[in-house]
């Protein structure tokens, strides 16, 4: 089940199918793809904590058992909504920010790497394991871990299927920081996030996010924002020194 906890303007989602060390089934993952829409609509919702249940996962992957009896059809059909709960967490106007307080592997870091930071326990295993089950990362993970980590790391990790530790997570850039507790760290950091403007936020996000090809298109949003109330407010604060109150507009 996923469970969704309101801390303020900061949503946090659980994973918690502890049995199977929260690896996605489909009634897990539909439930978390509806959740994540709903949160990426909420305007009462800055930013976004994605963390699994329990002490030693964040998701050990997709359900191997699940996976074991699927044809192609249904296994395209199971890779397209991964995409999606993983598309969204990319895609929310809105951080979203991972908690890695466990095994993040396969379909787990695939998750974790389609959020905004990633932040692990000293404890956290992360990898793409699937090599060794005769598959391949299948809701993003090829290009996103080769977009956050480099093509080589990319390689290298897919290609063997090795799991590596927070140190050498944070070592290739798979991971922002180590923090135990992982989640207050999480927490602090997304409550730093909430306060800022949140349509600034919401186009840099689009902005980081989107393609080389896409350069230029900076300037666009730049310049959209100043119609916002909001981008007056953060530029006549800092020249009459004080705190800014962003509202959202
Ligand atoms: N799918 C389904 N069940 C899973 C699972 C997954 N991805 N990962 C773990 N589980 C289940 C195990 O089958 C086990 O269930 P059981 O008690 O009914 O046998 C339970 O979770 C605990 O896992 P276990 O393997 O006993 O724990 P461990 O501490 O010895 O090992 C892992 C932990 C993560 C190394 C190991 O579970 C593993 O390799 N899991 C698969 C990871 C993977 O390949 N993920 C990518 C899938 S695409």
């Amino acid at each position: 089940m996923i469970e969704v906890a309101r801390d303020g303007a900061v949503a946090v989602l659980t994973i918690d199918r502890q049995d199977a060390l929260n690896a996605l089934n489909v009634e897990t993952l539909t439930e978390l793809r509806d959740r994540l829409r709903e949160l990426a609509d909420d305007a009462g919702v800055r930013a976004v904590v994605l963390t699994g249940a329990g002490d030693k996962a964040f998701v050990a992957g997709a359900d191997i058992k699940y996976m074991s009896g699927l044809g192609p059809d249904e296994a395209r059909a199971w890779g397209g909504l991964g995409h999606e709960a993983a598309s969204l967490l990319e895609t929310m106007p809105k951080p979203a920010v991972a908690a890695i307080n466990g095994f993040a592997l396969g379909g787990g870091c695939e998750l974790a790497l389609a959020c905004d930071l990633r932040y692990a326990s000293s404890r956290a295993k992360l990898g793409q394991p699937e090599i060794n089950l005769g598959i391949v990362p299948g809701w993003g993970g090829t290009q996103r871990l080769a977009r956050v980590c480099g093509i080589a790391v990319a390689k290298d990790l897919i290609y063997s299927g090795r799991t590596i530790d927070a140190e050498e997570a944070l070592r290739v850039g798979l991971v922002n920081a180590i923090a135990d507790p992982v989640l207050e760290t999480a927490l602090e950091v997304a409550h730093g996030l909430a306060e800022k403007a949140p349509l600034a936020l919401a186009a840099a996000k689009s902005l980081i996010n989107r393609s080389p090809a896409a350069l230029g298109a900076d300037a666009e949003e730049f310049g959209a924002l100043f119609a916002s109330a909001d981008t007056k407010e953060g530029l006549t604060a800092f020249l009459e020194k004080r705190k800014p109150e962003f509202r959202g507009a």
